[in-house]
C-alpha cells in the first residue's frame, strides 16, 4: 500500500509535538465510541438476524462487523505498521467492490462468533499500533489521520447498519430516550436570507477531513432564502394530500417513472390505516409526528416537493454558505455554531435519540443566519451532483470518493441522527443515487433572493 500525496497545503507544518498525545487521545476515544456502538448494533440481534438478508439494499449486519475490522486490518495494520495480512482468504469477501450487497449472505463469510473475535484481534493490535507509532511524517499519519479515517469508516458503517435495523422486520431491538422539544418553533421565521458574495468552501487545515472535502476555495454564492428547519412530516403530508405523488408536474421524467414503476404513495415507511399515516420505526408503528422532519425520502421526492412548493432545493454551496459562512468575520467555520465540537445541546447526532427533533429544536446549533438543525437529525438532499471541487486529489485511496463522482450521484449534507460526530462536519460529504429512500434522508428548500 503507497501513500498517495496528501492534498494538505503544501510546506504547511506537521502538528507539533506537545499536540501528539492529544492527537492520539482523540484518536482513541473515537475509536472507543465506534466499537461501543459497533457492538451495541450486533448484540442487540441473535445469529440469525445477524446472518440474515433484511433487505437486497443492504448487507448482512455480520458483513458489515468484520468488513469494518478487515478495512481497520488493512490500513492500520498492513497499511501504518506494515504488517503482514492476518487472514488474506478473507479480503475479497469483505471488498466492497467484489461483491454487490445482495450477493453478500451467500459468500462463505466469517460466523458470527468468528467476526467478532476478528475484529476485535485487529482492534486490539491497532491500539498497539497507535500507541507506538509517531503521528506526523507520512501523510497517512499526518494529525493522526489515517486512524481517523478508520474511526469515521466504523462510524459509517455503524450508521449502515442502523438502516439495516430499520429495513428488519420484528420486534424491536433497539431504544433511545426521546429527542429535545423545540421551544420556540412558532416564534421562527420560515427562512433567511444569505446575502450574495463569496465564501470559502471545503477545508484544507481540518485534520480528519476526507479527501473530498478538500481543498479549501472560494465560491461566488448569489443571494438566496433558505428554510430555517428541514421540511416536516406535516408539510410534506399536504404535498401527498395535494395530489403530489398522482401530478406528474411535479416530477422530473426519470422522478415520475420512479412513481409509477413502484407505484410510489408516500415516504418509505409511512401507511395509511383508517385516514391516519402511521409510520414504522424500528420496529414500533406509531402516528407520523406532524413537527418532525420527514425522513426516508429519495432526491426525487425532495426535488418534486420543492417544485410543489414553488421553491427548490439548494445546491451544495448554498448548503455549506447558510451552515458555515459567519458574515461577521468572513470566515467559514467548522460548523453553523462555529468552531467547537458538536454537544447533545447542539445537534442530535450519535443515535442518542432514534429520530429526528422536532423542527425548532436545537437553538444552540443555529448558524449566524438563523437557520437551525444543519447539523444532525436528517441527511439533507442537495440539488447537487456529487463532483470533486478544484485541486481535488484521492487520498488515500481512489474508492473512497473519486470512483463515485459524476451525474449518478446527488450530495447530501449535514448528517442525520444516526451518524456520530467524527463523520460529521460543516465540509462533510455524503452522496447517493436519486432512487434511494432507505438512508436516513430528509431535506429543506431554497429559493433566489
Ligand atoms: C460515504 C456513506 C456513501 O457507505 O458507501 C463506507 C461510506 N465508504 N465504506 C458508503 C463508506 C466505504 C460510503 N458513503
Ligand atoms: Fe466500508
Amino acid at each position: 500500500m503507497t501513500d498517495s500525496p496528501a492534498p494538505w497545503p503544501a510546506g504547511a507544518p506537521d502538528p507539533d509535538p506537545q499536540d501528539d498525545e492529544a492527537l492520539r487521545e482523540r484518536a482513541v476515544a473515537a475509536l472507543l465510541t465506534a466499537r461501543e456502538r459497533t457492538t451495541l448494533l450486533t448484540d442487540s440481534v441473535d445469529d440469525h438476524d445477524l446472518t440474515a438478508q433484511h433487505s437486497p439494499l443492504m448487507s448482512p449486519l455480520v458483513w458489515d462487523l468484520a468488513h469494518i475490522g478487515n478495512q481497520e486490518e488493512l490500513w492500520l495494520l498492513r497499511g501504518v505498521a506494515g504488517r503482514e495480512a492476518m487472514r488474506p482468504e478473507i479480503d475479497g469477501l469483505y471488498d466492497a467492490f467484489e461483491h454487490p450487497r445482495a450477493a453478500r449472505p451467500s459468500l462463505p463469510l466469517l460466523a458470527p462468533a468468528d467476526a467478532r473475535s476478528y475484529a476485535a484481534e485487529v482492534r486490539g493490535r491497532a491500539l498497539d499500533v497507535l500507541g507506538s507509532t509517531p503521528l506526523g511524517g507520512r501523510p497517512l499519519l499526518r494529525a493522526g489521520f489515517a486512524f481517523g479515517m478508520i474511526a469515521q469508516h466504523e462510524q459509517q458503517h455503524d450508521e449502515t447498519m442502523l438502516i439495516t435495523h430499520q429495513l428488519r422486520t420484528g420486534p424491536a431491538a433497539l431504544s433511545a430516550p426521546e429527542p429535545p422539544r423545540a421551544a420556540d418553533a412558532a416564534v421562527l421565521p420560515a427562512e433567511v436570507l444569505v446575502p450574495a458574495g463569496p465564501f470559502t468552501m471545503g477545508t484544507s487545515t481540518e485534520p480528519w477531513a476526507l479527501d473530498n472535502e478538500r481543498p479549501a476555495h472560494h465560491r461566488e454564492v448569489a443571494g438566496f432564502f433558505i428554510d430555517t428547519a428541514p421540511v416536516t412530516c406535516g408539510a410534506y403530508r399536504a404535498f401527498i394530500e395535494d395530489g403530489g405523488y398522482t401530478e406528474q408536474r411535479w416530477w422530473t421524467p426519470e422522478g415520475w417513472a420512479m412513481v409509477r414503476e413502484h407505484e410510489l404513495t408516500a415516504p418509505l415507511f409511512w401507511h395509511r390505516d383508517a385516514g391516519q399515516w402511521l409510520r414504522r420505526r424500528f420496529g414500533v408503528t406509531e402516528p407520523v409526528p406532524a413537527d418532525e422532519p420527514v425522513l426516508h425520502v429519495s432526491w426525487y421526492e425532495a426535488d418534486a416537493y420543492a417544485r410543489w412548493a414553488g421553491r427548490r432545493l439548494p445546491t451544495e454551496p448554498e448548503w455549506e454558505k447558510a451552515a458555515r459562512h459567519d458574515p461577521g468575520s468572513g470566515r467559514s467555520r467548522r460548523y453553523p455554531w462555529g468552531d467547537e465540537d458538536p454537544t447533545p445541546e447542539r445537534a442530535n447526532l450519535g443515535q442518542r435519540h432514534l429520530r429526528p427533533a422536532p423542527a425548532g429544536a436545537y437553538a444552540a446549533g443555529r448558524s449566524p443566519f438563523g437557520a437551525g438543525q444543519l447539523i444532525g437529525d436528517v441527511w439533507e438532499w442537495t440539488s447537487s451532483d456529487f463532483l470533486p471541487y478544484p485541486g481535488f486529489a484521492p487520498f488515500p485511496y481512489r474508492e473512497y470518493s473519486e470512483v463515485f463522482f459524476g451525474p449518478d450521484h446527488k450530495v447530501l449534507r449535514g448528517g442525520s441522527f444516526a451518524v456520530d460526530a467524527v463523520a460529521c462536519r460543516g465540509t462533510f460529504r455524503n452522496w447517493d443515487l436519486p432512487v434511494r429512500r432507505q438512508i436516513f434522508s430528509g431535506f429543506r428548500t431554497a429559493r433566489d433572493a
